[in-house]
């Protein structure tokens, strides 16, 4: 698989992360290459550049000699993003070429309040949700000025009539151009002025009397998801001291399981920055101990043998990429942090085949329940 990406700016090694064994993916897109093409005609020095989205960093690192702000909502990216600002650093030790300056704590970003003073050049890897990228834009119209140029790049099978809809009504004009390597860029001059942040959406889940915050970048954004629904109604009761909500979202799973035991102390992790903190509002609104909330990658920090309970609903993509291989993670990191005699509790869609996989980790996996569309699974740590 090739590492390294020729960017119109410089050459940079670029891997995925999680690093994976006989990776066959490279870690940028073409829309990341058109993006950069069509920076590299513009002027960019002395300009500002906010750049959001970027999957692994090769936006970033490619333009980092320029004065760049870099947004991202996920921690798996923006530790792609370390990770391969490390390794070619490491590369330029070792060569003496330099790839830019150093991006510190205030270039990297994962919260829409953050952005400061006026960007001349707003680069976007579109996101998946509309929600998302509503807000996105919302939240930088106070910081763009009439000269300000938004250029989005999205693989075109991603790309919705709505992010045109988007564009025009929060920045002005919207324009694109013909795709190349299954890419597109859209072009939007600014013209509108500052915008009020669109509602924040919350879903009522009976048995829970307050509205869950459920932020916009959140898996299921509008509604519950009828997946979780189903695992609503299956979540264990038992003598557990410390329960993992793996994958969380808005925390509805965890917040299920301390009401059937409230003895038990919760974890919530997911990997989107905007989860774990709509899960810390949501528990704290109807909980009033406390509970840990963590934003990593699966559980891989999380300490070997603490857990009794681990509940989790695994996603099935990073990005555009589908595949169980963040599911296999969540299995191997819950296996490691479960007590012995802990136990996993996993919903699916039934054709996912997580029976024999949670069987090959564990050695064990029992059917707890089943509908027209879910499997759920227990597998017990047995030594
Ligand atoms: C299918 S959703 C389940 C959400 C919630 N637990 C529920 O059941 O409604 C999967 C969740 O896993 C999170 N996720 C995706 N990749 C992850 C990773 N590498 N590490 C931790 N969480 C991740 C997503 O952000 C998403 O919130």
């Amino acid at each position: 698989m090739k590492t390294t990406f020729q960017s119109p700016f410089k050459s940079l090694e670029l891997k995925r992360f999680p690093v994976r064994p006989r990776e066959l993916l490279q870690a940028w897109d073409s829309a990341d290459e058109l993006l950069l093409v069509e920076l590299s005609r513009a002027d960019l020095i002395g300009k500002r550049i906010a750049i959001i989205n970027d999957h692994f960093g090769a936006l970033t690192l490619s333009l980092n000699s320029f004065d760049v702000t870099s947004y991202t909502d996920s921690f798996v990216s923006a530790k792609a993003l370390a990770c391969n600002r490390d390794l070619n650093q490491a590369v330029e030790d070792q060569g003496g070429s330099t790839t830019g300056r150093d991006l510190n704590a205030n270039s990297l970003i994962h919260d829409l309040d953050q952005w400061s003073g006026v960007y001349d050049f707003v680069v976007i890897q579109l996101p998946k949700s509309n929600s998302f990228l509503e807000e996105i834009l919302s939240s930088l119209t106070p910081h763009l000025r009439s000269s300000s140029k938004i250029i989005c790049g999205g693989m075109i099978k991603y790309i919705s009539k709505t992010s045109f809809e988007l564009l025009e009504k929060y920045i002005g004009p919207t324009t694109t151009n013909l795709a190349q390597k299954k890419a597109r860029l859209i072009f939007a001059s600014f013209e509108k002025g500052p915008a009020a942040l669109p509602e924040k959406v919350t879903l009522s889940v009976p048995p829970f009397d307050q509205p869950l915050v459920n932020a916009s970048n959140l898996f299921s954004h509008g509604k519950l998801d009828i997946g979780t629904r189903f695992f609503l109604e299956h979540i264990p009761s038992g003598n557990f001291e410390t329960i993992l909500d793996l994958g969380c979202a808005n925390g509805i799973i965890g917040m299920m399981a301390k009401r059937i035991n409230p003895q038990a102390k919760l974890i919530f992790c997911d990997e989107s920055y905007q989860a774990v903190q709509s899960a810390r509002l949501n528990y704290e609104g109807a909980y009033s101990d406390e509970a840990q909330f963590v934003c990593t990658n699966c559980y891989e920090n999380g300490i070997s043998d603490s857990l009794d309970l681990v509940l989790c609903n695994p996603p099935f993509h990073q990005h555009n990429t589908v595949g169980d291989f963040i599911a296999l993670q969540m299995f191997h990191d819950s296996f490691r942090t479960l007590k012995k005699g802990g136990v996993l509790r996993v919903i699916g869609n039934s054709h996912l085949g997580y029976a024999l996989t949670l069987k090959r980790i564990f050695g064990n996996s029992t059917m707890v329940a089943s509908n027209q569309k879910f499997v759920i699974f227990d597998a017990v740590k047995l030594f």
